[in-house]
């Protein structure tokens, strides 16, 4: 969730969830087939309104997993997941309450190869819908994340188990991407601190410094990281642990996310945290969050209500610029 603003050299990319196959949706998000079929040069027009206004645009190629339910998916079938356990809790991370969670249906190593191929096909649509490259969304408690972490996957297979073989179905998604639109175009995000939707890990340092270190042999664009601090999404709490050993172990563009504002964003580059930092709720709330970082002009406030709300579509292209803020 960034922009670029090329004439005054802030970089700021745009990224959202996009579910790619049925069985990738979950409540808040559209069926996902736009970029499954001929549909995804619907993606078109909106890619190419970005690219006017000098943006870069990725795209998020997302897949739910557990965090979903029958309803959500084709015919009425489980979710899938590398586990057949459900997610307990009915609240989602995003708020919405009530989401029940169907038990999903754990994957054979045939399917996971098939998931694998969706995710190659995604990218290769969103590239030529005009994206600039691909977000694999591996944080948040979703599929990619369940397959990594320690608390939900449960499989004896090649991919489950230890260190490597959890890691192996997101290793193996960002070989199929990169290898099919370039390891250049390909970002991931990367959550392995935190237990949202009920996908913690018992060793989050080891997860996050591995997954690090061996996203380095694809030569991937960059790998955007969720803060520590952040365990429960929302609510920043203090802790000494720190994205550094990814950081200093990560050899292409990296990017750290949550809980950041003006003045610890600066830092963390200033100090060599990162090479970029991500907004969330700030760029939410001001569309010209660049411009009034750069003049250090008071920001909108965020509508927590309005999060993750798509009836009505309120909250996400209605907060005011700047210049109509001072208008009043
Ligand atoms: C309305 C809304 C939608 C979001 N959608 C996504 C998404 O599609 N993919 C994603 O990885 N994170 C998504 N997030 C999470 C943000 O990327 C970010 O991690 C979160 O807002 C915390 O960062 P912040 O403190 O800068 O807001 C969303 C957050 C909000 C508020």
């Amino acid at each position: 969730m960034k922009h670029e603003n090329k004439q005054s050299n802030e970089h700021i990319i745009d990224c959202k969830a996009q579910c790619f196959t049925p069985s990738s949706t979950y409540s808040t998000l559209p069926k996902g087939t736009m970029l499954m079929c001929v549909k995804h040069n619907a993606w078109k027009p909106v890619v190419d309104a970005v690219h006017e206004k000098g943006g870069i645009f990725f795209c998020q190629l997302f897949h739910a997993g557990r965090v979903s339910n029958y309803d959500y998916q084709p015919n009425g079938q489980p979710p899938i997941s590398c586990t057949d356990k459900a997610i307990i809790s009915e609240v989602h991370i995003g708020g919405s309450g009530g989401a029940e969670f169907s038990p999903p249906h754990q994957l054979s190593v045939e399917e996971i190869s098939q998931v694998i191929n969706d995710f190659r096909i995604a990218a290769k649509n969103a590239i030529e819908a005009g994206f600039d490259g691909v977000e694999i969304h591996g944080a948040n408690g979703y599929l990619v994340d369940q397959f990594m972490k320690d608390q939900v996957n449960d499989r004896t297979d090649e991919y489950g188990g230890s260190l490597e073989n959890r890691c192996r179905f997101p290793l193996e998604v960002v070989k199929a991407v990169a290898d099919e639109i370039g390891a250049d175009k390909v970002g991931i995000r990367l959550s392995p601190f935190a237990d949202y939707n009920e996908s913690g890990d018992s060793n989050p340092d080891a997860l996050g410094l591995y997954m690090a270190q061996a996203l380095n042999q694809y030569g991937i664009l960059y790998c955007h990281v969720i803060e520590p601090r952040m365990i429960t999404q929302f609510e920043r709490i203090e802790t000494k642990t720190s994205l550094l050993p990814m950081r200093k172990a990560f050899g292409g563009t990296f990017i750290v996310a949550d809980g950041y504002n003006r003045d610890d964003g600066n830092e963390a580059i200033g100090n060599g945290g990162a090479d970029l930092v991500a907004f969330g709720r700030w760029l939410l709330a001001n569309p010209d969050l660049p411009k009034r970082f750069k003049l250090n002009a008071p920001l909108n406030k965020y509508d927590r209500s309005t999060f993750y709300t798509p009836d009505p579509v309120i909250g996400y292209t209605d907060y005011p610029f700047l210049e109509s803020t001072y208008q009043h």
